[in-house]
């Protein structure tokens, strides 16, 4: 199996998805100004003060009854890869393992000049967090607009989809790509492509199943299903 999830599965745990039209952030931000790499370059502050931001309300929410069920389907089925397009870090502190940020984690920073993981700096000139090593100021280490997705969760995903017999879409707009195509490939080669969602999505036309509701009470139904 393999599943992918998007902010849906999060927003049960307080955090808000990207396009739900009142409370989406893409309804109150523009993407453009705030999850790109020239906006960064632009205004770093602005940058930082809106990821801080995002990251204490990651901090304070906890994992929910989704996060929680996609735990225990990894042991009821023989093998599950995991892709989330989340970056809060919530499937993992409920338990799962081996999960692939496919637009990384927002809790960790990465030196926007060297481009792997830092440490800050204690030494901060600017007030800006500042890579411990090179000076150079650290970002967010997530996917902006334009940017590519980590070499090893993009094949690892691909490999994923493409091997798996059941396809899970949990939670996700499917607009955003190449998170989008996975469903695409797994259909491609031949396997059956299940969607858990509040509402239809552009994936949902092409899918085999599709389970409508809030996914922290479909997914612990669906366990409840596979356990007889
Ligand atoms: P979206 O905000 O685009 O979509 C969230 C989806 O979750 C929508 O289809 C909702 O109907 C659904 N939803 C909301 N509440 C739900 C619930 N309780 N249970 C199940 N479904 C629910 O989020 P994503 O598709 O994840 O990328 O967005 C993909 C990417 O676009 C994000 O990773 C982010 C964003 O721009 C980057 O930042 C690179």
């Amino acid at each position: 199996m393999c599943v992918l999830t998007g902010a849906g599965i999060s927003a049960e745990s307080g955090v808000p998805t990207f396009r739900d039209a009142q409370t989406g952030l893409w309804a109150k931000f523009r993407p453009e100004d705030l999850a790109t790499p020239e906006a960064f370059a632009r205004d770093p502050r602005r940058i930082w003060e809106w990821y801080e931001w995002r990251r204490e309300l990651v901090r304070r929410v906890e994992p929910n009854a989704g996060h929680h069920a996609l735990v225990q389907l990894a042991g009821l089925v023989p093998r599950l890869t995991l892709v989330t397009q989340n970056v809060d870090g919530l499937h993992q502190r409920a338990g799962s393992t081996g999960v692939i940020e496919y637009h990384g984690n927002i809790l960790r920073d990465r030196c926007s000049a060297e481009g792997t993981l830092a440490e800050r700096s204690t030494l901060s000139i600017t007030g800006l967090p500042e890579c411990a090593r090179c000076g150079e100021l650290l970002r967010p280490d997530v996917v902006w607009f334009g940017e590519a997705i980590p070499r090893q969760a993009l094949l690892e995903a691909d490999a994923a989809a493409a091997g798996c017999d059941v396809f899970l879409a949990i939670g996700t707009a499917s607009v955003v790509y190449p998170a989008a195509g996975l469903a695409e490939s797994a259909k491609r080669c031949g396997a059956k492509v299940i969607e858990i969602n509040t509402e239809p999505t552009a994936l949902t036309p092409l899918v085999d199943v599709s389970l409508c509701g809030p996914a922290g009470a479909v997914l612990p139904q669906l366990l409840q299903a596979l356990r007889g």
